[in-house]
């Protein structure tokens, strides 16, 4: 892609949307100070990977709803919620209390012990209290949802649903159908040693097909259709890792290069954020809001 506006980085400068971009960085970033507030599996890292990739789309003139499979309470969607642009739609599946119907699925299930799955309710409560409207909702598995959405309009589609080799080898394929070009994949757990069936649907189904990863985070491979594309996401990327003072490695699988991203340790922050962590919700705000 190379129709990219000459203040690429200032997208407030951008003639189109201008309004609409602004609020949403604002927002987003001021949720980023909450993240941890939503219940749920989402680093402040890949939170920030999100914002990046999805300003990055709209300075490429890549537009496109965006979806999530695997929401739990909402912790990423809600992020996903601020960085759709205009007329774009976040859409949202995931089972919402219902039971996997697959062996595989109860069985993934039961190996979590004894947890509550979020209903539509628990997932709107905390998304309303970000956002003024619903995401478009699909209830069920996500082998069910084929149907309901539009091929080749997505342009953000983040992987999250169940870790199963054959679940997540179904939504590769659904995720490849439904998005447009210059859209990004995330997949997440891929090397995650508790969900092995993720890595291995992975590699092989990405060694078949034109999705090319660009980047990887130890949750998340981050992925576009075409080397080319691919390659330019990863040069943006490099750019910005290097701003944010992050660890960053070149490596080439399957003849793509990517970067794997990092944050440093700093015993110092991580001892804040621990203690940020264990305020209570209205000192926390507080806290990052800096009204001391
Ligand atoms: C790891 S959690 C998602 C975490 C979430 N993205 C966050 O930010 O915290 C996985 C979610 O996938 C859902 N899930 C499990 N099996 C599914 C399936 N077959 N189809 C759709 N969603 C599924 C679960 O109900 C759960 O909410």
């Amino acid at each position: 892609m190379s129709n990219k506006t000459e203040n690429s980085q200032d997208y407030l400068n951008l003639s189109t949307n201008t309004r609409e971009v602004a609020v949403a960085r604002d927002t987003a970033e001021s949720y980023m100070e909450h993240l941890f507030e939503v219940p749920g599996y989402f680093s402040r890292l890949d939170a920030e990977l999100f914002a990046h990739c999805c300003r990055e789309q709209h300075d490429l003139g890549v537009e496109g709803d965006l979806l999530e499979i695997g929401v739990w309470y909402g912790r990423s969607a809600v992020l996903l919620g601020f960085l759709k642009f205009g007329s774009e739609q976040l859409h949202v599946n995931d089972l919402f209390g219902q039971l996997p119907k697959t062996e595989t699925g109860r069985s993934e299930l039961e190996q979590a012990g004894p947890i509550k799955l979020p209903t539509t309710d628990d997932f709107l409560g905390h998304y309303l209290r970000y956002h003024d409207s619903n995401p478009v909702i699909h209830r069920g598995p996500s082998t069910e949802v084929r149907d309901d959405l539009a091929k080749g309009t997505y342009r953000f589609i983040h992987i999250d649903g169940s870790h199963t080799q054959e679940a997540v080898a179904h939504d590769i394929k659904l995720a490849r159908e439904l998005l447009k070009e210059g859209g990004i994949i995330v997949f997440d757990d891929y090397s995650n040693t508790d969900h092995l069936g993720v890595a291995a649907a992975l590699w092989p189904a990405l060694a078949e097909s034109d999705i090319a990863p660009f980047a990887a985070t130890p949750s998340k491979l981050y992925a576009t259709l075409g080397l080319q594309q691919a390659g330019e996401y990863r040069q943006d990327l490099l750019s910005w890792a290097n701003q944010h003072d992050l660890l960053v490695r070149e490596q080439t699988v399957n003849n793509s290069k990517l970067l794997s991203l990092r944050t440093k340790f700093n015993r110092v922050n991580w001892i804040a954020n621990r203690i940020k962590r264990s305020l209570p919700n209205r000192l926390r705000r507080m806290v990052a809001a800096e009204r001391f």
